[in-house]
């Protein structure tokens, strides 16, 4: 019944019968089908699952003594709160048996967007942006994410590499450590805001709906910050994807939700760099295969983006006097 997960996911048999009973009772129909889509590298069940009425509805769940728990169900109060016209799908309901706890959310029928330059997907996910951050996220939304502290300021780990330097670094990055580790500094001061920010921006954490279009989804990074976090997270993503870093580093400065604040910006960026270059290095975690070799490609895209940034700003006045580089 069930098609076979990415290897380290939790499986549609794996959920124990009475949370599996709890929810064909709550959702008023037998399950008849459960596929675990591609993408993603957290270890919770997260399958589409196919009801007897012939609708589907989107499952996660794990063993509440799981930390991915206390995820799902944060990811559950932010749906429950984005404002209307907010690029995610619903919230359809919680159910807890058998100490798991299950979050079901409304089924998106469709692939992850294509963020390469032949699509129109990457152009629809920046003008969302623009959309989601345009004005100050709502009280219900502010309050749901207040109790749980944001993972995206805290990301850092340029100082960690600076503090001994790994063989494998590029020499060129090498040569910026401290340059790195000080505009990464900057960031924590910079990174409080009034915006919705979903936290974990990439293809594989959007759907293109036949309906509706570009939706993003795994909200469970969901926090308030500055404009900017989203758009600066999703950068590095379009490299990956083909587009160039100069094209990419355009966009960033011409994107309302980055043009208006470039330290915060770049600091973020440096950030998110450094935490892909330190984590790359660490040992896979379990259940998250492919999640290092993911993070090396990433930081190497992260990074060619940052320094076109650092060298336009190297001398110039983006960056106030203590972050300038060592060159200047
Ligand atoms: N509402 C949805 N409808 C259909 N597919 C979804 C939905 N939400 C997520 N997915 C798909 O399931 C995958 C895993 O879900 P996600 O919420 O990203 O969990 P994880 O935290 O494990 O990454 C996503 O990469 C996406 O392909
Ligand atoms: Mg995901």
């Amino acid at each position: 019944m069930s098609s076979l997960p990415p290897v380290g996911r939790l499986r549609w048999t794996d959920v124990p019968a009475p949370l599996r009973t709890r929810l064909e009772t709550g959702l008023g129909s037998t399950i008849t089908d459960a596929v675990t889509p591609a993408g993603g590298f957290g270890h919770q069940l997260a399958a589409a699952l196919t009801l007897a009425s012939g609708r589907r509805v989107f499952v996660k769940a794990a063993p509440d003594d799981d930390p991915l728990t206390d995820a799902n169900v944060h990811e559950a109060n932010v749906l429950d709160v984005l404002p209307p016209g907010a690029p995610a799908p619903e919230l359809l309901g919680i159910h807890r048996a058998a100490g798991w706890t299950a979050v079901v959310i409304a089924h998106l029928d469709g692939p992850h967007p294509d963020l390469s330059p032949a699509s129109s997907d990457a152009g629809q996910t920046w003008a969302l942006l623009d959309k989601l951050t345009s004005s100050p996220a709502p009280a219900a939304y502010t309050e749901a994410v207040a109790t749980t502290p944001s993972g995206v300021a805290g990301l850092h780990g340029w100082d960690v590499l600076l503090a001994n330097p790994p063989g494998d670094l590029d020499p060129d990055v090498r040569h910026r450590l401290h340059e790195l580790a000080e505009l990464e500094a900057a960031w924590p001061g910079l990174a409080h805001g009034d915006r919705i920010v979903h936290g974990d921006l990439r293809a594989d954490n959007m759907v293109r709906d036949q309906e509706r279009g570009v939706t993003f989804v795994d909200w469970a990074h969901a926090t308030t910050g500055p404009a900017c976090v989203d758009a600066v997270s999703l950068a590095p993503q379009l490299v990956l994807a083909g587009h160039t870093p100069k094209d990419t580093a355009r966009l960033l400065d011409e994107h309302p939700a980055t043009a208006t604040d470039p330290l915060a910006s770049t600091a973020f960026l440096a950030a998110l760099t450094g935490h892909w270059h330190r984590n790359a290095r660490l040992p896979a975690p379990p259940g998250a295969p492919g999640l290092r070799a993911y993070q090396h490609r990433a930081a190497t895209a992260g990074m060619a983006l940052l320094a076109l940034r650092m060298n336009r700003t190297a001398c110039g006045s983006g960056l106030p006097g203590q972050l300038r580089p060592y060159s200047c």
